[in-house]
């Protein structure tokens, strides 16, 4: 689908994305790139990260892949320093790295219960603590007029609960609370703002194989107040929204792009 953008608005910034090598984190970098910026992803497994880096190479986008787990800080300051030797700085880093599986409490391990968090709220943390000094206004490129931005994808199963989700809700609730509090924080200090965008059932991504298989997804229609899945590139077009000149007075506040759906119940 085309954009609805013009095609410089990220002209001459640079972009990390972890998770940025399949589903949504794959398309928000495809969407930056397409809109001028460069852009560098972070993910735990080198084939999938060639594949993405030669599909946003296709495309004429500049883009690199660095190997690291968020949940290790040595590879999140390595990646990010990596980052900038390449680029030469830093200005949006997207928090798109997350683990997930469907396990109720009774046979949810405590140590199952914080990989999720490890690798979603404390490796959003960490990712963050790691590239403040770029992202700070003049920390890195020269030219740097305001601060850079900091984007958290996170959910909408911790607004209630969610069945299977105890050890995901749990973390995107905290992610919630680190967007607000950096925010607070780095805004008032630095000028970085950041947001966090929260997706709905998004078609053809690994969350959605792992969490909705296909029957699921038929019923779930029935009560989706626009009658279907979202598509990854709904998401990126909020991260474009977010990461442009538009966005400027948007800080601390995870935008829902999820056609309703955390607000409806089946029709009786
Ligand atoms: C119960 C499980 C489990 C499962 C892992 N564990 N999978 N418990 N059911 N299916 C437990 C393990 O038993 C272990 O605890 C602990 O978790 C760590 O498991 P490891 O396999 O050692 O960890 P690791 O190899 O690091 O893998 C972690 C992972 C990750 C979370 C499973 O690989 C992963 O999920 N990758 C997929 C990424 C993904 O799907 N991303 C999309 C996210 S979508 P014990 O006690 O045995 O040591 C998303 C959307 C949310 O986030 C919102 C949707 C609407």
């Amino acid at each position: 689908m085309e954009s609805p953008f013009k095609p410089d608005i990220l002209k001459g910034k640079v972009a990390l994305v972890t998770g940025g090598g399949s589903g949504i984190g794959f398309e928000i970098s495809t969407q930056l790139g397409k809109h001028g910026a460069a852009v560098a992803i972070m993910g735990r497994r080198r084939s999938i990260l060639d594949t993405a880096v030669g599909a946003l190479r296709s495309q004429g986008i500049r883009a690199i892949g660095f190997q690291g787990d968020v949940r290790k800080q040595e590879d999140a300051r390595r990646v990010i320093e990596s980052t900038i030797g390449h680029f030469a700085r830093l200005d949006i880093l997207v928090n798109g790295a997350a683990g997930n599986f469907l396990a109720s409490p009774e046979d949810l391990s405590t140590n199952g219960f914080r990989t999720v968090l490890d690798i979603d709220s404390v490796g959003t943390y960490t990712m963050c603590y790691e590239a403040l000094k770029y992202l700070k206004k003049g920390g890195s490129g020269k030219d740097q007029s305001t601060g850079g931005l900091i984007l958290n994808i996170s959910a909408t199963l911790h607004y209630t609960a969610a069945w299977y989700q105890i050890h995901v809700s749990a973390a995107k609730a905290a992610v919630d609370s680190i967007t607000r509090s950096l925010a607070l924080e780095w805004g008032t200090d630095y000028e970085i703002r950041v947001n966090g965008i929260a997706p709905g059932p998004i078609e053809g991504t690994p969350g959605m194989q792992k969490l909705a298989p296909e029957e699921m997804k038929n019923k779930a229609r029935e009560y989706m107040p626009l009658y279907r899945l979202g598509e990854k590139w709904d998401i990126a077009m909020a991260a474009l929204f977010l990461a442009s000149h538009a966005g400027k007075y948007i800080n601390g506040t995870t935008i829902i792009v999820d056609g309703g759906h955390w607000l409806s119940r089946p029709r009786h």
